[in-house]
């Protein structure tokens, strides 16, 4: 089949500015009616394309919502949808930050993307960089004061983690007895197929886990003793770690002192060796309460490129779960009892994710990964549309559609347009 790459480009633009809601992307109208943390850092990746002023504007309202800890959340509610659960009323933390807010964050890519989008117009870019700066800098020592353990970074509810059902979490998850949760109603399966989604089972959890950071009034001493959800994500870890060397090199070429940087990049790089699984030979998250890991080969794990760590042990993985199905890389592993390959995190395709790992792999030097990457992930959204992901063994669309993130991912990577062609 022959791709019309301009059409899909006019129609990647068409989605980012149809989601966009002035200053800042919805993910994709209906399901997500707000502000996603990671969500909004690609769109403004992919902004930065056609349009750099409004690339800098969308971090700017993301950094807008920063509470005083450092904290920026994973979702601003800029405005009331009742469409959408659970909202500001749920989760309680009015007065935390300016705005109002989830209490929780997610995975802090923003640095890499700024980075990005500085490098293509220093001048341009510089005052907004400069503003920018020490928020992103105080939003790492949160990271570094509040999640992490031993030098991994941990997340505090499976939403933090942006997987939101992966097996990583099955272990801490069964250990929550959701009592006292109550009535609810789900919104998300009203907008997409109940099968594509998350069970009963993880909702009353992600709930109940709500229910307790907002009756520990989201503080964050008080959450790190009583929360019994604590586990260690190789991709938060990966993720952290490349956005302070993205950070560093940043504030380098700002002419600002980056030491403290430095540091957490080592205590980062000595925490991803702890997460290193001998018993399936890879990378895995570990429940910190539990000192068990989940035993899962994850797209968690091939982030490790990503990180900066061109780890020889993790191409042969990489290469079986890519082969196993017929479209790479299933966000779990196919041999794994649990892989269902609509059911979210837990098999479909996420091109985001393939994004990261992508270029992750190029900056490790390995062109020829990365590009057999890129190709999956230009079949998969030419073939199949903007889809928020992708089922791994006939490509099939699932989830939410015109999804603001995956047309990002086309315009600044996936497209042959995107550069580097
Ligand atoms: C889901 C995803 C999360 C994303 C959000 C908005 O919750 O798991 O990663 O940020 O949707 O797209």
């Amino acid at each position: 089949m022959t791709m019309d790459y301009e059409d899909l480009d006019r129609r990647a633009r068409d989605i980012l500015r149809g989601n966009d809601r002035g200053g800042y992307t919805l993910p994709t109208d209906g399901l997500y009616p707000y502000q996603w943390n990671w969500d909004s850092a690609f769109a403004a990746w992919g902004f930065a394309e056609f349009d750099l002023p409004r690339a800098w504007t969308e971090l700017e309202t993301l950094f807008s919502g920063q509470w005083p800890n450092g904290m920026v959340p994973h979702i601003l509610f800029h405005r009331p949808n009742a469409g959408y659960f659970p909202g500001p009323d749920v989760w309680g933390a009015e007065g935390m930050g300016p705005i109002l807010s989830s209490g929780i964050s997610q995975p802090p890519v923003a640095a890499t993307f700024l980075r990005a989008i500085f490098e293509k117009d220093r001048t341009l870019g510089e005052p907004h960089a400069r503003a920018l700066f020490p928020k992103l800098l105080a939003w790492h020592r949160w990271f570094r004061d509040w999640r992490t353990e031993a030098g991994a970074v941990v997340v505090t509810h499976p939403w933090e983690a942006g997987r939101d059902n992966a097996p990583d979490w099955d272990g801490a998850m069964a250990a929550i007895d959701p009592v006292g949760v109550g009535e609810y109603r789900r919104r998300d399966t009203s907008h997409v197929d109940p099968a594509m989604r998350p069970t009963k089972y993880d909702y009353d959890r992600y709930i109940w886990l709500v229910q307790l950071g907002r009756r520990l009034h989201w503080d964050e001493a008080a959450m790190r003793a009583e929360n019994p959800f604590r586990v260690a994500d190789p991709a938060m870890t990966f993720i952290l770690m490349r956005a302070n060397r993205d950070l560093a090199a940043l504030g380098r070429a700002l002419g600002e002192d980056v030491g403290e940087i430095e540091t957490w990049i080592g205590e980062l790089e000595a925490g991803a060796a702890e997460l290193w699984n001998e018993e399936i030979g890879a990378y895995d998250s570990f429940d910190t309460r539990a000192l068990k890991f989940s035993g899962c080969v994850t797209c968690a794990s091939f982030l490790s490129w990503y990180g900066g760590l061109d780890d020889e042990r993790m191409l042969s993985q990489i290469e079986r779960v890519w082969s196993a199905k017929r479209y790479a890389v299933p966000s779990l592993d196919p041999a794994h009892p649990q892989f269902n390959s609509k059911r979210y995190w837990r098999g479909p395709v996420w091109a985001v994710l393939n994004t990261l790992i992508g270029l992750g792999l190029e900056s490790c030097g390995r062109a020829d990964h990365a590009a057999r990457l890129r190709e999956t992930t230009r079949a998969l959204i030419g073939e199949h549309g903007f889809a928020e992901y992708f089922d791994p063994i006939d490509g099939s669309p699932a989830g939410g559609g015109t999804f603001t993130w995956t047309a990002a991912v086309w315009l600044a990577w996936a497209s042959p347009s995107a550069g580097g062609e």
